[in-house]
């Protein structure tokens, strides 16, 4: 009913909006006054974290995408080398594994029977599991050493939204906990992002906001049979994640790349006018990445690519090359996915509406897949 989706058309609508609220109740009581994580609820003592030396990462689909951003969150801040892998893939070829490693397994439902194998198998092999997810009790924590909880709330649209920016949260807390605990050379870093942190629930809230011009772009592109994502850094996942969303919902070919993979074979589908969307890194920081994905724009525009950028707010550098640019909050690096998701949720969600799809419901999907 209209009252469910608390006014809005469709439950992933209601999601979107929900999600500066998911992610500030995830950050929730997880850090201290004085910025210090607090996260005794991950019941894996620190003299095993200390000795951990490698993390790896199993989960399914948006949920994986989670997981690609946590490998550049945990190798950043604390130095352990970092796997990610689809849960599906993983056990099938007997993974390097045993008590020094750290099994983060991220699911929305708990109940994702591939990921589910992957903690058994991780387990038998001795591994630590921690589990991230959104539903109390379910199958997955229950199996695992330890849970770290998102509170996204129930998220009833087969599409991830909400519980994906909290997997995020939660797998920035999980490193920078990591990080703390193992009292790595970033401490100050932490600190500081620590701080940006507890001010990225506003950041999504403004993102938010400005979606109009972005819905309308959609339904301008309603008759198009590809779209193009490009990413660099942590953009690449958002990338993948930009175009799951739209294969799930609008049922379009969609590919995400790395921006520089482009060259070496995706730059021969451009065609004249084709949709191309590019989440672009902070020009502040890493700059060297920026100015790579500059020209990657410029390369793409110049055999024909309509792009769409995806930019920090004060990027000038990206404007001449932008025939639609989307503007979001400036963030570190490391952060900007959970802003830069936002815009790609919306877009898809529009495209499938004005393809006239069943947008919470889309064919073939399952919200939660209980066999291997
Ligand atoms: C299904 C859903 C996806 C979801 C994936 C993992 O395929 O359609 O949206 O990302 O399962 O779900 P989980 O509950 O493990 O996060």
């Amino acid at each position: 009913s209209a009252a469910e989706k608390g006014g809005h058309d469709y439950f992933m609508l209601k999601e979107i909006a929900e999600q500066p609220k998911a992610v500030a109740d995830t950050l929730l009581g997880r850090i201290d006054a004085a910025g210090s994580l607090t996260l005794d609820e991950v019941r894996i003592p620190a003299p095993v974290l200390r000795e951990v030396d490698k993390v790896v990462v199993v989960a399914c689909g948006t949920a994986f995408h989670a997981g690609m951003i946590a490998k550049y969150a945990v190798e950043h801040w604390t130095r352990i080398p970092c796997e990610v892998e689809p849960a599906s893939e993983f056990r099938y070829r007997d993974p390097i594994l045993g008590p020094r490693s750290l099994v983060i397994a991220i699911s929305q439902s708990g109940e994702t029977m591939d990921t589910l194998m992957a903690v058994r198998h991780a387990r038998e092999q001795g591994s630590h599991v921690l589990a991230i997810c959104n539903t109390n009790g379910s199958t997955i924590p229950r199996e695992s050493d330890a849970v770290l909880y998102t509170h996204a709330g129930p998220e009833v649209a087969v599409a991830s939204t909400k519980a994906f920016l909290t997997q995020l949260v939660a797998c920035y807390l999980v490193a920078l906990y990591l990080g703390q605990v193992r009292g790595t050379q970033w401490g100050d870093e932490i600190g500081a992002v620590v701080r940006d942190l507890s001010g990225i629930s506003g950041a999504v809230e403004r993102v938010l906001k400005t979606m109009e011009p972005v819905r309308a772009l959609a339904r301008s592109l309603a008759a198009k049979n590809t779209v193009l994502f490009l990413g660099r850094h942590v953009g690449h996942p958002v990338a993948l994640e930009g175009a799951l969303k739209l294969k799930e919902l609008a049922y379009m070919h969609a590919e995400g790349f790395a921006a520089g993979e482009l060259k070496h074979g995706p730059i021969a589908l451009i065609e004249d006018d084709m949709p191309v969307v590019v989440v672009v890194p902070s020009p502040r920081g890493r700059s060297v990445l920026h100015d790579k994905i500059v020209s990657n724009i410029q390369e793409i525009r110049a055999r024909g690519a309509r792009t769409i950028v995806i930019a920090e707010e004060g990027d000038e550098a990206v404007v001449p090359y932008a025939d639609h640019l989307i503007r979001i909050p400036a963030t570190p690096t490391l952060l900007q996915p959970l802003v830069a998701t936002v815009p790609l949720q919306v877009f898809a969600c529009e495209l499938a509406t004005a393809r006239g799809n069943e947008v919470d419901q889309p064919r073939n999907l399952a919200k939660s897949v209980t066999v291997e």
